[in-house]
């Protein structure tokens, strides 16, 4: 078959590869920014007690209809679900498994099947990694995306667990620079007093539901509390009553204390009564974190996250306590005000010239590393001005230059690339200036 008969093979739609800084313009998939900010994530998570979990990307489809809520758009439109193999590996007669669309229900389903709580009164945990949701691609929302989030699950509902969180979730976004942003906090009641509040919002929107958007008018006879979230009817929904006016006693004093928590650490936080999210576990408190800048376009939560008492129950575990959040780490990549440096560039390039230097030059390199120092070189013979073309796009801080002159005098010249200034140091020498700066 020739060249050209030969169809090359891409990313499925509305998914990408995060790339290396070398091989990519395109700012906002570079992995080194996804390095950076899971770093800043990771040295919270550890100044804040958290430990990591890993569970599989995919799970009985089950899970997530009990959990995430049959009727939610993730579980009724969104997921990448599958028949496995059956018996004998007969098709489609197995399991119906899903590629995880979040990540609470999974870490619930890991707390109940370890039965973490046995072993203590909090689980405070986090992960990092893939979801995969079949939405309609556009700036900012892709079908593999990849999540950072935390679930502190146990004995515990202490609104002042909330205020920790979002109070690390401050410190991540200063710590990032990532500025421009605004918290939206609400109640969304509990079994308790939201049927009540469910029952008043029908009575409000049936008289309206002609003039409604078509997807109110499903959530209307399926998910009633999802309508407060369309974008579209948007005049009408402002006119419906509001959940803050009708939670029950409890509700009321535990959004207090969660408002109390936060303003002794002087967070600042906006009430939106219409804040409902899109998952169905969620219990009194819901968070989301917003952009204010227009780099993702009409995809402006970076993050978002809430109470969720009764997860574990309908998974079939004990009853506990649960809140959590994810962030959206490719949003936050999108959101990074500016560059930031790459741990992948290497401090030292190795420019030999002739076969002897290439020689001495591949046992040098091994020496720098043993010691910590990072360092490239190149495996062709070029001339010392092509050579230093390559120094200088590698963005290596330092150059040793390696000629036959050099190897007969033991001395070598080290090249710093950003002031010009250059040394000649025997081996020994270079090994220790190096290591030590
Ligand atoms: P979520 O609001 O569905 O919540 O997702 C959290 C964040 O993930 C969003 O705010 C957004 O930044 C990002 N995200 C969601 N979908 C996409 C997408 N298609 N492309 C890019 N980014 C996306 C949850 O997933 C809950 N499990 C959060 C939680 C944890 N609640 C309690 N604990």
């Amino acid at each position: 078959m020739s060249k050209q008969q030969v169809k090359q093979i891409r990313t499925v739609k509305h998914t990408r590869d995060i790339l290396p800084r070398d091989f990519t313009s395109d700012t906002s998939a570079q992995s080194h920014k996804f390095q950076y900010i899971e770093s800043v994530a990771r040295e919270a998570f550890r100044r804040y007690g958290f430990q990591e979990i890993r569970t599989p990307i995919f799970e009985y489809t089950e899970l997530f209809a009990r959990g995430v809520g049959e009727e939610t758009d993730i579980v009724s439109k969104e997921m990448y679900t599958w028949r496995d193999l059956g018996a004998n590996n007969t098709p489609g007669a197995g399991d119906s498994l899903t590629l995880r669309p979040e990540n609470t229900a999974p870490v619930i389903r890991s707390y109940i099947q370890h039965q973490m709580w046995q072993q203590s009164d909090l689980a405070k945990l986090f992960y990092i990694g893939p979801q995969f949701r079949r939405e309609r691609g556009q700036k900012g929302r892709f079908r593999q995306f990849y999540q950072i989030g935390v679930e502190i699950i146990g004995k515990s509902d202490n609104p002042a667990i909330e205020a920790e969180v979002i109070e690390m979730l401050d410190w991540i976004l200063k710590e990032l620079k990532i500025l421009n942003t605004t918290l939206s906090i609400n109640s969304v009641g509990c079994p308790k007093c939201r049927p009540q509040f469910n029952e008043m919002l029908k009575k409000e929107i049936e008289p309206r539901l002609v003039n409604m958007c078509g997807d109110c008018n499903h959530r209307y006879e399926t998910n009633i509390l999802r309508v407060l979230d369309c974008k579209r009817d948007t005049e009408i929904v402002a006119q419906l009553p509001s959940i803050q006016d009708l939670l029950c006693e409890e509700c009321r004093a535990h959004f207090a204390e969660f408002c109390r928590h936060l303003d002794k650490r002087k967070l600042k936080y906006q009430v939106d009564p219409k804040l409902v999210r899109g998952l169905d576990y969620y219990t009194r408190t819901a968070f989301e974190v917003l952009t204010t800048s227009d780099d993702l376009g009409s995809q402006n939560a970076l993050l978002g996250g809430g109470r969720y008492d009764g997860l574990s129950e309908s998974l079939g575990g004990p009853p506990s306590k649960g809140f959590g959040f994810a962030l959206g780490l490719d949003r936050f990549v999108m959101s990074l005000p500016e560059e930031v440096s790459d741990p992948s560039i290497p401090k030292v390039f190795l420019a030999h010239l002739g076969k002897e230097a290439f020689e001495f030059s591949l046992i040098l390199a091994g020496c720098l590393r043993k010691v910590g120092v990072s360092c490239a070189m190149d495996f062709e013979m070029r001339s010392l001005k092509n050579t230093m073309k390559l120094a200088d796009r590698s963005k290596a801080r330092y150059t040793i230059i390696i000629g036959e002159e050099e190897l007969t005098k033991g001395r070598f010249v080290l090249r710093d690339m950003v002031t010009r200034e250059q040394l000649e140091l025997t081996e020994a020498e270079l090994l220790e200036k190096l290591k030590a700066n």
